[in-house]
């Protein structure tokens, strides 16, 4: 039975994010399984949160961690067992929580049945992958050269030449996860039924894995301007192949969330908006690109904070004229943690005053926007990049080949690490911090990747109950979602700080018929700035005058200057203020 989920219903649910191998190890074996979450459901249900997005535990040569299916039907033995599955949905279920699984359906693993067929000379499956000649290829048994100049995400050609072929094929991403080829009607049909499978199994919501990569152009041709990202997202027939997906899945109307890579505001909006009948909403990625030096993610630069404040305003006030809505978050398993980046601190770092103040700022920020939060394991505890000392801590395909391409342009080893240090997607995979005991109590084994070495400090068993934890923020922040209409249902507009607040992001949440006893105007100031700074709302026709304080992560409110109404904001001060 799949209800309809209302923008009511969307804005007023928090989704909450497992790294199923990070997050909780009920057998020993240093990998987080099902049980293991199962045994923590008490805990979400404590944080409030309506979903819980799992990432991907189907079998797998775990080449990607997973993003690599080689059978998107079954559960990889190490993760555990269909009833082990069964269970766990029946149990969050029993405590008002609903599964959203993780559909990565642009590409397989080579080790999928579909792939190895092909390899093996069936050409029915042969026309599920994109495979091409090379250029100047001489006939048989000659590779030539790759079909076009595009790059795969992780580092290096995207295509990959297959000797038992004779053709390339392509990957945009490792070179273990060929790419499906959509324009095939019976690959269509296949993935349809994987998400109905899933769907009936009593799934309520899903997540598609770069969804927007699934069309690639009519004609393969070389990107003269880049490494052919812009040829091949939001493709000709994406929107067509979506509906459809939908369609036959028979999940229109569920919580359903597209992540789009390198995508535009427009095409956002068409996924999203209710009468295309494609997603509930989408994960764009340009506000967590503001500290890459000209676009560049290994290179490292410090958060351009304006830059960012135009986006988040792009985004909400856009989608909002559009009719489509945002998934809000600032970390997931592909990112560094969010505290770490714009805490001013990079790397590591030991909770200081100035942690505690970013983690809530953050947190202040993207949850009072309008859209549907996430949550990602261990962002509500404060957690932060691990910092390892060395690269063969590392264990993600992706950032070993940046380390090596680093060294081969010239960087000193020192150098790459540190880029790493700051860049490397396994800064959010490391294992949740439960608690004090050895590997923050994730696994009674050796972990797969090791914890962050300020897991004794930062952890759920000391911030349990704690008044001021980030824990406890947290519970508050999911809180107010809920009982807020303002935030769950109110439109969203940005407002100017004045020059003296160039790090300042505000915005206004406005519900003109909000229920007697509800606030009809919220406003929502967040200070990136290490530094005291002046808001001058003077030109936003907003007044602090009988506000009232709503939520800070300061202890007492901002002080304002009774002549200019000018606020004197400290380092990293968020607040959220009920306007008369
Ligand atoms: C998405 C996933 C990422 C994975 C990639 C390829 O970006 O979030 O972890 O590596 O897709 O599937």
């Amino acid at each position: 039975m799949s209800q309809t989920m209302t923008r009511h219903d969307l804005g007023s649910a928090v989704v909450y994010q497992i790294y199923i191998k990070s997050f909780c190890d009920s057998d020993g074996d240093g990998i987080g399984d099902l049980r293991g979450i199962e045994s923590k459901l008490d805990y979400l249900q404590r944080l409030g949160v309506d979903y819980l997005w799992i990432t991907p535990f189907f079998p797998s040569p775990q080449r990607d961690n997973g993003y690599d299916v080689s059978d998107y039907c079954a559960i990889d033995s190490v993760y555990g067992t269909m009833d082990d599955f069964d269970r766990l949905v029946a149990k969050a279920d029993a405590r008002g929580m609903g599964i959203m699984l993780d559909m990565v359906l642009c590409h397989t693993s080579r080790d999928h049945a579909w792939f190895q067929r092909a390899l093996a000379g069936d050409e029915r499956y042969q026309r599920y992958y994109i495979l091409r000649d090379g250029r100047g290829s001489t006939g048989a048994g000659d590779p030539g050269e790759p079909p076009t100049n595009w790059q795969c995400a992780f580092g290096g050609s995207a295509w990959e030449w297959e000797p038992r072929l004779g053709k390339w094929y392509l990957h945009l991403h490792d070179v273990s996860q060929p790419d499906l080829d959509w324009t095939n009607p019976e690959v269509r049909e296949q993935l349809a039924n994987v998400v109905r499978f899933w769907k009936d199994r009593g799934v309520r919501g899903f997540r598609f894995d770069v969804i927007n990569l699934i069309s690639k152009p009519e004609v393969f041709e070389d990107d003269t301007e880049g490494l052919g990202r812009r040829l091949f997202a939001d493709g000709p027939h994406v929107h067509e192949y979506l509906r459809e997906l939908v369609d036959r899945a028979g999940i229109d109307g569920m919580i359903t969330v597209g992540e789009m890579a390198s995508t535009d505001l427009a095409n956002c909006v068409r996924y999203t908006r209710p009468d295309d009948h494609e997603l509930a909403m989408a994960f764009s990625f340009h506000h967590l690109k503001v500290d890459y030096r000209n676009g560049n993610k290994w290179e490292l630069a410090d958060p351009d904070i304006p830059r960012l404040r135009q986006i988040f305003r792009e985004w909400q006030e856009g989608m909002q004229a559009g009719g489509g809505w945002n998934a809000l978050f600032w970390n997931n398993h592909d990112q560094p943690r969010a505290i770490s980046r714009f805490g001013g601190r990079g790397g590591a770092g030991l909770p200081d005053s100035s942690w505690e103040k970013v983690g809530k700022m953050l947190g202040i920020c993207t949850h009072f926007m309008q859209g549907t939060p996430y949550i990602y394991q261990g962002e509500e505890l404060g957690m932060t990049n691990p910092g390892y000392a060395s690269i063969d801590e590392y264990r993600d395909v992706e950032s070993k080949n940046y380390y090596r391409i680093m060294l081969d342009a010239g960087k000193s080893p020192a150098e790459a690490l540190r880029v790493v240090n700051e860049r490397s997607r396994d800064d959010g995979r490391t294992p949740m911090q439960w608690g004090s005991a050895a590997h923050g109590g994730f696994t009674t084994g050796e972990p797969w990747i090791g914890v962050a070495p300020n897991y004794t400090r930062v952890n759920a068993e000391v911030e349990e109950g704690v008044e001021g934890s980030m824990l406890e923020f947290y519970r508050k922040l999911v809180r107010l979602r809920k009982q807020l209409l303002a935030v769950s249902d109110g439109a969203v507009r940005f407002v100017e700080v004045g020059e003296g607040a160039p790090k300042v992001i505000a915005y206004l949440r406005e519900l003109e018929d909000a229920p007697e006893g509800q606030p009809r105007r919220l406003l929502v100031l967040c200070s990136f700035d290490d530094e005291p700074c002046r808001v001058c709302l003077s030109g936003a026709d907003v007044s602090l005058e009988d506000a009232e304080r709503l939520l800070g992560n300061y202890d007492d409110a901002p002080t304002v200057d009774a002549a200019s109404g000018a606020v004197a904001l400290r380092p990293f001060e968020a607040l959220v203020v009920a306007l008369a």
